[in-house]
């Protein structure tokens, strides 16, 4: 049987190499050849110390994520360490690209760590909904202080190499490659004499009270709900008062506490689905076209944004806008953009000053797109407007451009039609601000050719984008729910919750903001132009929120005017909630004839769900989107959907679809017309499937 991990004697060093693409994830067989490497080792008389290797871009990707929740298998990865440990010669390891959770553990077990330039060493296992299993929590405290370890371990953290030479995490920063790198330091160990140095034996740090409960303080208040980082953070407070074996023991315990957990399980659904966006038959095989020069045509809230990612994305930009005043404003707002992104310290000032006078600039003609390879329309949101603008594009841009739209409702099929080339037209929905949302719904007509789809996905992957195909609708895929869901939140209302209820329970279920806070935030103008939008088109059965449209001629536009449905005082944070728009609300019931209840927390947020899953349901029926996933990853990325509830179709498996549907079923009989349940989701309930048995069959994950 062939072995990922290999054996050789090189100058009197045993050079163990793991080799399990893509991320040598410590799955069994490499935990298994691991192990024996080292007992080979151990007897081995002609090797006076050993250096573990990872092969590829990066060290080691940690514990082989699918086999969470599967039957274990031994040797165990905690066991591992303490075996790699407790060796009698020294062992070394060189990290290059990342040493990610049982990566970095690993490498604790080794005696001596070289950190590669440009390497990451992190324990991100509280992201996956579980705390680092295999001594990460008794080892870093050991080598690093409680502090730092505080620092780093709830957080999912890494830090760089050279702040691990810093802390101690790392010992040595190495030069040239790796294994190089890594033979240099042994053999200077050996001549050196150096004994093996097992952080094990360490003493254990002195405990900190204060700091330990400003920890779990902070990271109640930040990640509300998430149980993993508090998790951690016990683990943690056990290294102060045990030693290794009980801390390990006590860190065991929590671990597969937290491997059981719902949270968990969403988790990890998050972490494979975001990878599988990008992955669609249609694409498979379709080489995307080239793109390095792109156009943005308006520089307002979006096209601002949008230049501003593409050009930390590492793309050529030109901005279009209609007078030399736009464009100078459009050119304050991205360089004040980028200078954040300096601050934050996520660009280079030398860079940023080359991307200002190289790589960026604004125009108000379109001939100065005529060698672009790829143009994102950002105007006005109407249709007259933008069909002008495509009529130019078509006749500046050169053949083979894409050609995209950034509009949030409009029919891209209709603006494709408009141009002499369909073929190449997309939509690219951003959304904002687009330089920090990671969604990108790229909305693709029948019309669109493959090859610019996947030029879509392309440019999303620069621009550091999760990019999730969606069809043409009203909304797409994200913004069709959410009509749908805030139009439940608004039947609540009018049957006698108030929108500070809903808000507060929205909340509770983990959501970021409830939608009326929401509403004020975005400015309850764009929810009346939506309405007005629709009003010719709307249903006579539905209901309108009359108090909305009074709110709005009342000049109560949210934030921005001070008052919305809350009130903003000058400088406070956040809105208190205001009796007259409660009473506003209550005569808007009496001339609908409503009749007012009481609604529980629980009800709230069972209705505000159940309304998204159904709607998501239709989206999945239409082919608006093609799998549940795209559904989740939507509502992840672009609407802060709590991420460890996995997205709303893994909420809706987990709550169990049989009781969902009763439950539509059920507030049906009081509302027909808006309740009406998906014919999709009847149909799964009846053949007893899931979401997840839908992901499975599209994405070839079945058995
Ligand atoms: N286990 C299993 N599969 C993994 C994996 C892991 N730890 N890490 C990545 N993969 C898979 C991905 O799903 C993807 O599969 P696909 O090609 O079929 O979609 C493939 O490897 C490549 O991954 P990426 O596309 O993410 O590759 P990148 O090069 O962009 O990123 C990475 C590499 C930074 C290592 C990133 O994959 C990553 O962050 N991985 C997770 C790291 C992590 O969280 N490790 C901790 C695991 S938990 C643990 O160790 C518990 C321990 O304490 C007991
Ligand atoms: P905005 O009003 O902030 O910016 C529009 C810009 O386009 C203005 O700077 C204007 O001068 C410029 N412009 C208008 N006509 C032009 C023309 N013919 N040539 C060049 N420039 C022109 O609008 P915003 O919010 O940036 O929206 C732009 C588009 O993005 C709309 O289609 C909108 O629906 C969509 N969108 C908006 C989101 C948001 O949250 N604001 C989110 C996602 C999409």
């Amino acid at each position: 049987m062939t072995t990922p991990v290999s054996y050789e004697i090189e100058d009197g060093i045993a050079v163990i190499t793991i080799d399990n693409p893509p991320v040598n994830a410590l799955g069994h067989a490499v935990r298994e050849g691991l192990w024996q490497a080292i007992d080979r080792f151990a007897g081995d008389d002609a090797a006076k110390a050993a250096l573990v290797l990872g092969e590829g871009k990066l060290f080691l990707g940690g514990a082989d994520i699918s086999e969470f929740g599967k039957p274990p298998k031994e040797p165990s990865l905690p066991d591992l360490v303490g075996h790699i440990e407790a060796a009698p010669k020294p062992v070394i390891c060189a990290i290059q690209g990342a040493a990610l959770g049982g990566g970095l553990e690993v490498a604790l077990g080794c005696h001596y760590r070289v950190a590669m330039p440009g390497a990451k060493l992190g324990l991100p296992e509280v992201t996956l909904g579980i705390i680092p299993g295999a001594g990460g929590t008794q080892r870093l405290p050991r080598l690093v202080g409680l502090k730092k370890a505080l620092e780093i371990i709830p957080a999912g953290g890494s830090v760089a190499a050279e702040e691990a030479v810093e802390i101690g995490l790392a010992d040595r920063l190495g030069e040239g490659a790796p294994k190089a790198a890594g033979l240099a330091y042994a053999r200077d160990l050996v001549a050196d004499g150096a004994a093996p140095h097992p952080v094990g034996t360490l003493p254990c740090p002195e405990a900190d009270d204060a700091a330990l409960e400003e920890a779990r303080a902070h990271w109640a208040r930040r990640n509300r709900g998430e149980v993993a980082r508090l998790a951690a953070i016990d683990a943690i407070e056990a290294a102060c008062a045990r030693d290794i074996a009980d801390g390990m023991a006590e860190e065991r315990r929590i671990f597969q506490e937290m491997i059981d957990t719902p949270q968990r399980a969403g988790l990890i659904h998050a972490f494979f689905n975001e990878r599988k966006t990008a992955k669609l038959p249609e694409l498979k095989g379709v080489t995307p076209r080239d793109v390095s020069r792109i156009g943005v045509i308006g520089g307002g809230t979006m096209g601002s944004g949008i230049a501003a990612s593409a050009l930390l994305g590492g793309l050529d930009v030109t901005l279009i806008e209609r007078d030399d005043a736009a464009a100078e404003k459009a050119q304050a707002t991205v360089t004040r953009t980028l200078d954040g992104a300096v601050k934050r310290g996520k660009l280079a000032e030398d860079k940023r000053d080359a991307i200002l006078s190289g790589a960026f600039r604004t125009a108000t003609e379109y001939d100065a797109l005529s060698d672009a390879d790829l143009a994102v329309e950002a105007v006005f949101e109407d249709m007259d407007v933008k069909t002008e603008v495509f009529a130019t594009l078509d006749r500046v841009m050169k053949p083979g451009a894409v050609l995209a739209t950034n509009t949030s409702y409009l029919d891209v099929a209709a603006i494709a039609a408009t141009t002499s080339r369909p073929a190449d037209v997309i939509g690219l929905h951003f959304f904002s601000p687009a330089h920090v949302m990671k969604l990108l719904e790229v909305v693709v007509p029948d019309t669109t050719a493959p090859e610019v789809t996947a030029t879509a996905f392309a440019l999303a992957k620069k621009m550091g984008k999760t990019a999730v195909r969606a069809g043409v609708c009203d909304g797409f895929i994200g913004n069709r729910i959410l009509s749908a869901y805030r139009a439940s939140a608004d039947r609540m209302v009018l049957a006698g919750a108030s929108p500070y209820e809903v808000d507060r329970a929205v909340r509770a279920f983990g959501w970021p903001m409830g939608p009326y806070e929401m509403g004020d935030l975005a400015g309850l103008d764009i929810g009346y132009a939506t309405r007005q939008r629709r009003a010719t088109t709307r249903d006579p059965r539905d209901i309108v929120p009359t108090w909305a449209d009074e709110l709005y001629h009342l000049g109560r536009l949210g934030q921005k005017t001070g008052r919305g449905y809350y009130i903003y005082e000058e400088g406070a944070r956040g809105g208190t909630e205001d009796p007259e728009v409660l009473d506003l609300i209550e005569k808007a019931r009496e001339a609908q004839g409503a009749s007012r209840r009481e609604f529980t927390e629980a009800e709230i947020q069972r209705r505000y769900m159940a309304a998204l899953v159904n709607e998501a349901a239709r989206v999945l029926e239409e082919g608006i989107a093609q799998r549940p996933l795209d559904i989740d990853v939507t509502f992840l990325y672009g609407y802060g959907f709590p991420r460890w509830r996995g997205g709303p179709m893994h909420w809706a498996d987990s709550e169990g679809l049989p009781a969902l549907l009763a439950d539509i079923e059920r507030y049906a009989e009081e509302d027909p017309f808006f309740w009406q349940p998906a014919p999709l989701l009847k149909r799964l309930v009846a053949e007893g499937r899931s979401f997840q048995d839908l992901n499975d069959a599209q994405t070839g994950d079945a058995a």
